[in-house]
């Protein structure tokens, strides 16, 4: 859903019969799709940031946290150990206990973060070294007390930069709803060349015959909607304006859903209530999933990340791979917005996830799956000061 324009906003007021200021308009309407506003993520590339005077690794980890990440929790902490090195760890505050029971999501997002922060370190002329589990055996019961990963970044004068590392800045999760052609195998490969993943295979399942898949997707969002716990997650999740979303700087929103304009307006002020009754409401509830459904309905192709095994290490790995697909697709013009609901390992959603992987070897997992197409809507979703993921 593109942002509507100031004029058409105005005209929608006065038939709603809502009188605005000029700086309410301003407030709901912008004047480019790439203009960021406060409450946004920056660009960590801005000139300005790259100059100031703070070490290699802080401006690096400032570049990996812009990382898709699950709901946006920013589960990440780190020890610095030098001006070129640090350890990163699950943030165990920020973690997605109903949804994501077996911490498979959170340690994606691990990935994710170490693939951006390579990938961005090139760009300030440095080689990033990852090692994994630096600390040994790593199981659940060590989230947040060893490290998932030591980093040191080298410079190196000789770099050749991935490609990939130019869209850093840009990528962001679409949730509008998509137009443009269907993606073709071509576009898929194209993709998937570009994305060199290096851990897991890419599926592509074209729109000509993904009726069933959408139908398991819209199952999988209700069976999240009606499941009391899970859904409460996303409201203690959900920035319910664009002051929380600023004061918080994390979770989803309305603006992230794809929400503009008059729709935006209308919703926060007059639907969006705070409190559980409202949220678990069947009218909040058929809201969210109407929503759902014209996203799924308007995906132009979708793409799987499979692993032929399901370790924490696999998780990490998906992703790193994860983070170059989104890379990649941006790169080729294309948006993208996982739908994780079907993966998700929470007993209420097993008999849909078990008829939708019923068809994986053993052992096998679909970590990521997203749908793609086209839509120039844009929302950076906040991210907080680098200065508050560092362990004193
Ligand atoms: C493991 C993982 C699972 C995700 N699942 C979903 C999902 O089911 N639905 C969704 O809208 N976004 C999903 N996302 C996207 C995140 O919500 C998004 O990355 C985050 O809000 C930050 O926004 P950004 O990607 O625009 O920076 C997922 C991301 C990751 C890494």
């Amino acid at each position: 859903m593109a942002s509507i324009s100031r004029k058409t906003f105005l005209k929608y007021s006065i038939s709603f019969g809502v009188i605005l200021s000029t700086s309410q308009v301003l407030q709901y309407c912008k004047t480019s799709s790439k203009e960021r506003y406060d409450y946004e993520r920056k660009n960590p590339f801005d000139p300005e940031f790259l100059s100031e005077n703070i070490s290699p690794i802080l401006k690096a980890i400032r570049i990996g946290i812009t990382a898709p990440n699950p709901h946006n929790v920013q589960p990440w902490k780190f020890k610095i150990i030098n001006d070129h090195s640090a350890y990163l760890y699950v943030d165990e505050k920020r973690l997605l206990k109903d949804t994501d029971p077996t911490f498979r999501q959170i340690h994606i997002g691990q990935g994710t973060f170490l693939e951006n922060l390579s990938l961005g370190a090139q760009v300030l002329g440095h080689s990033a070294e990852v090692s994994l589990f630096p600390e040994g055996k790593y199981t659940i019961a060590d989230i947040g007390k060893k490290p998932i990963a030591k980093i040191i970044l080298n410079k190196q004068e000789d770099l050749v930069q991935n490609p990939l590392s130019e869209f850093i800045s840009e990528r962001v999760t679409r949730r509008s709803v998509y137009g443009g052609e269907d993606l073709t195998q071509e576009d898929f490969e194209k993709i998937r060349k570009d994305s060199a993943v290096l851990y897991s295979e890419l599926k592509f399942v074209p729109k000509a015959g993904s009726e069933k898949l959408s139908e398991q997707l819209i199952a999988a969002m209700q069976m999240e909607t009606d499941t009391y716990k899970t859904y409460e997650e996303s409201r203690i999740w959900f920035r319910y304006n664009d002051e929380e979303i600023g004061k918080f700087k994390d979770g989803i929103s309305l603006r992230a859903n794809g929400t503009s304009g008059l729709k935006y307006y209308i919703a926060r002020n007059f639907f969006l209530k705070h409190g559980t009754e409202s949220w678990h409401s069947p009218e909040n509830k058929k809201a969210g999933m109407d929503m759902f459904a014209s996203m799924v309905e308007s995906s132009k192709g979708f793409i799987f990340l499979k692993t032929d095994h399901n370790e924490v290490i696999d998780w990490v790995q998906a992703g790193r791979d994860y983070l170059r697909l989104h890379l990649a697709a941006t790169k080729n013009g294309f948006s993208l917005h996982p739908m994780s609901q079907i993966l998700q390992e929470y007993p209420e959603m097993d008999p849909i996830r078990n008829e939708f992987e019923s068809s994986l070897k053993p052992g096998e997992k679909i970590q990521m799956l997203a749908r793609l197409g086209k839509s120039d809507y844009h929302f950076y979703s906040p991210r907080r000061d680098p200065k508050e993921f560092l362990l004193k």
